[in-house]
């Protein structure tokens, strides 16, 4: 496990890099802050947003977050019209198209504001098909928010790279407890759909280590060929088993959604073809009945139902199931906010101060 505390700067970069009993605390905060049980306050404090990425939900509810709190998020314009590039290598001379390294760029941050937030991933991409990247072994190396979290003095939020959505998982972690309390040895199911992108792994791989931090007995359902990196998915088991829940990996999502409490649907490129989509794409013409519809729901134990968004109706849900009474996407990126508050009086505030006020 990567340490993340450096000189006492907390980066918050994967949730599976803090104790079970922080998240659980985390969370508890998040929830006293959405129900108005607890103020806090982070005046005259100043959020960086670095977004290399398209954002909706990550960009404005940092921002309006911040506002909350009573401080600032200031959303850099990088790459608008792809005006502002960094270098990320060491040693190299800068005679080609990049304007500043992050070793500068970072640390001038540090001394205008109080923690950065990155969203870095090469394959959210606006473009029609996903983005080239030439391996997983590459793309796991999460370049850019590692150069940052190397060069900065203050805290660094990871806001979606290519393995971890750590704000996401949070969000949701918040949103199960919210609606189900106590969550000890319910079932929680993953469950890989169908899109017509290569779609990153961090959001899926997130969402199932905060359902392994609940001791839930977690099921992660995919296509064989869809596995997670071998190592992510001992860190989720042995997190499973701390909390006293489980993990196991089935091929079919019928017998995947039987029974379930929960079921989270999210699509991921296969780390195989990474840097050949052409090849995932032939393979997943076969994959279109990879979708969750009201009749595969009712194998569940009258489950809620998740997505992070954005959502391709009719393609990865129905409609019916959208708008079904058991769907939590609203309330799900609604705690984004809340969780993200907690998170920040966490990284940029200290969490203890606010505790037992
Ligand atoms: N779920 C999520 O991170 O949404 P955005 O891509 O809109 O930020």
């Amino acid at each position: 496990m990567e340490k993340t505390m450096k000189d006492n700067v907390i980066h918050f970069y994967n949730t599976a890099d803090f104790s079970q009993e922080e998240i659980l605390r985390l969370i508890d905060l998040a929830l006293k802050i959405k129900a108005g049980k607890q103020k806090i306050q982070l005046l005259g404090k100043t959020l960086a947003m670095l977004f290399f990425n398209p954002s909706l939900r990550t960009r404005v509810s940092f921002a309006v977050a911040m506002q909350k709190l009573g401080g600032l998020a200031l959303d850099l314009p990088i790459k608008e019209g792809g005006s502002y590039t960094f270098e990320f290598e060491r040693g190299v001379v800068m005679d080609k198209g990049t304007i500043e390294h992050v070793k500068e760029a970072a640390s001038v941050l540090s001394r205008y504001c109080d923690g950065i937030a990155i969203r870095a991933s090469e394959l959210i991409t606006s473009s029609k098909d996903s983005v080239e990247v030439t391996s997983w072994e590459t793309a796991a190396k999460d370049k850019v928010i590692k150069t940052f979290m190397e060069y900065a003095s203050v805290p660094i939020i990871n806001m979606e790279s290519n393995v971890y959505h750590p704000c996401q998982g949070f969000g949701d972690a918040m949103t199960i407890k919210e609606k189900l309390g106590n969550t000890r040895g319910k079932k929680y199911v993953l469950t890989w759909v169908y899109h017509p992108k290569a779609l990153p792994m961090a959001t899926p791989i997130s969402e199932i280590l905060s359902a392994c931090d609940l001791g839930m007995n977690v099921v992660i359902v995919h296509p064989k060929g869809w596995e997670f990196d071998t190592e992510i998915v001992q860190t989720m088991g042995k997190k499973a088993e701390l909390a006293s829940g489980s993990l196991s990996i089935v091929n079919n999502m019928e017998e995947g959604l039987k029974g379930a409490d929960i079921v989270c649907a999210k699509s991921w490129g296969a780390a195989k073809f990474y840097g050949s989509w052409e090849e995932e794409k032939k393979m997943k013409e076969k994959l279109k009945n990879w979708i969750v519809s009201q009749k595969k729901m009712e194998l569940t134990n009258h489950a809620y139902f998740m997505h992070c968004l954005p959502v391709r109706r009719n393609v990865e849900v129905t409609d019916e199931v959208m708008d079904g009474k058991n769907s939590l996407v609203i309330d799900q990126a609604e705690n984004r906010l809340w969780g993200q508050m907690a998170i920040l009086a966490f990284v940029l505030g200290g969490i203890d101060k606010y505790e037992n006020q």
